[in-house]
């Protein structure tokens, strides 16, 4: 399907950017760079403009677009990431959810049994992603805001994955080994199926969404399939993976398949399956702080653009340490087709923000390697 006229890879204005180029697998003149979570509390100008409750933030176009943009001002970075939260679209399609602040998403009551399962997909949802009227309308119009202010510095869409969103709605809360998730999956595993395959729609479409609406890459996020065997992931989860990206696939600039929007597909603690998360229709993979970008690119036979792989922990070392770990990990990336500078996970709350906007300095002195 073809993207919109006015849209940025349309128009010609983020295609040749460093971080489209090196997710369609080209390396640029620099190494682009920026950072998951680089907007929020480590910023004060985050902490001044949010004050209400952070879905409503969400779904505040003026608000989204302008905590959007605030680290691209601030760091330089090579992309803004839309200021949204993996439960938006659970929220639109009905569910009662808000973040607890230093906790995580809470439900009002979880998704924990079949029945439960039954009655939620017993009512289809359609977000209907392509409408200006439709239930996506305040994220559409968020994104719309902040591409119409970017410029040649392209928009990350995102979504959670359908793994890391059932986490959240079996267990209500956030878990630490997702252990009610996993028991359903093998207790009832056509209950969990329908579940996941429903998680996969609503979130496939809160992507599709953003990408339709001026995001120039989209990156999905299983935060929690670190917690799965490997078994487990390909047998009970990656199928859904598949059919969230499938709903923000092949959305495209032109007739050339080459031109369409490109997707990242990110995990925690996932070294046991890169190759799968690879497969699930993903032009770039993102690596996480356990393995280094070399080991993590021969696991995809040095064919996938990476994404990564800054220690968080690290933002707090010493700047020598710190530049040392920067330029060793330009340097395992050089292993990939193309590198994309990242954390290994979001950015700390409490992190100095003049260090990430170092780091930016340092990766584009660093040139093209
Ligand atoms: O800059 C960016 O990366 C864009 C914004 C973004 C947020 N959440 C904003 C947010 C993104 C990409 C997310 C995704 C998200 N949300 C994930 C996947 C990425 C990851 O970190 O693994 C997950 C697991 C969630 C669920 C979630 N939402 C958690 C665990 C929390 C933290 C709760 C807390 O207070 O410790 C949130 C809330 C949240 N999402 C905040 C932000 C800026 C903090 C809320 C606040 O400032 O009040």
């Amino acid at each position: 399907r073809p993207l919109p006229a006015d849209h940025p890879l349309t128009g010609g204005a983020t295609a040749s950017s460093p971080l489209v180029q090196a997710y369609r697998g080209h390396r640029s003149a620099v190494t682009p760079v920026w950072f998951m979570r680089q907007a929020g509390r480590s910023l004060p100008e985050y902490r001044a403009l949010r004050t209400g409750p952070m879905l409503e933030a969400c779904l505040d176009p003026a608000t989204s677009s302008e905590i959007t943009l605030q680290p691209v001002r601030r760091h330089h970075v090579d992309a803004a990431i839309f200021f949204s939260d993996i439960v938006i679209p659970l929220r639109l399609a009905g569910i009662g959810v808000q973040i607890a602040p230093g906790t995580g998403p809470v439900f009002d009551r979880a998704i924990a049994t079949a029945a439960d399962v039954d009655a939620l997909v017993a009512a289809p949802v359609d977000l209907r992603p392509e409408d200006d009227d439709g239930p996506l309308q305040p994220v559409r119009e968020g994104v719309r805001r902040t591409v119409a202010q970017l410029g040649a510095t392209p928009l990350i869409g995102f979504a959670g994955a359908p793994f890391t969103l059932a986490a959240y709605l079996v267990e209500g809360r956030p878990s630490r080994d997702h252990l009610a998730a996993r028991r359903l999956m093998h207790v009832d595993p056509q209950a969990w199926a329908r579940l996941l395959q429903w998680c996969a729609d609503v979130t496939g479409a809160f992507l599709r969404a953003q990408i339709l609406a001026g995001a120039s890459a989209g990156q999905l996020f299983d935060s929690w399939a670190g917690s799965l065997s490997r078994a487990d992931y390909v047998t009970h989860v990656a199928p859904a993976s598949a059919r969230a990206l499938a709903w923000a696939r092949g959305l495209t600039a032109t007739a050339d398949a080459a031109s369409a929007a490109p997707l990242v597909h990110f995990g925690l603690g996932t070294g046991a399956f890169l190759p799968e998360l690879h497969e699930a229709g993903a032009d770039a993979v993102g690596i996480d702080y356990r393995m280094p970008l070399d080991q993590a690119s021969t696991r995809l036979g040095d064919a996938v653009p990476l994404q990564g792989n800054i220690d968080p922990a690290m933002l707090a070392a010493p700047w020598p340490v710190l530049e040392q770990h920067v330029r060793d990990v330009l340097e395992r990336g050089r292993r990939a087709p193309a590198h994309v500078v990242n954390l290994g996970h979001g950015v700390p709350p409490d992190t100095d923000p003049d260090v990430l906007t170092r780091i930016v300095r340092l990766v584009h002195d660093a040139g093209a390697r």
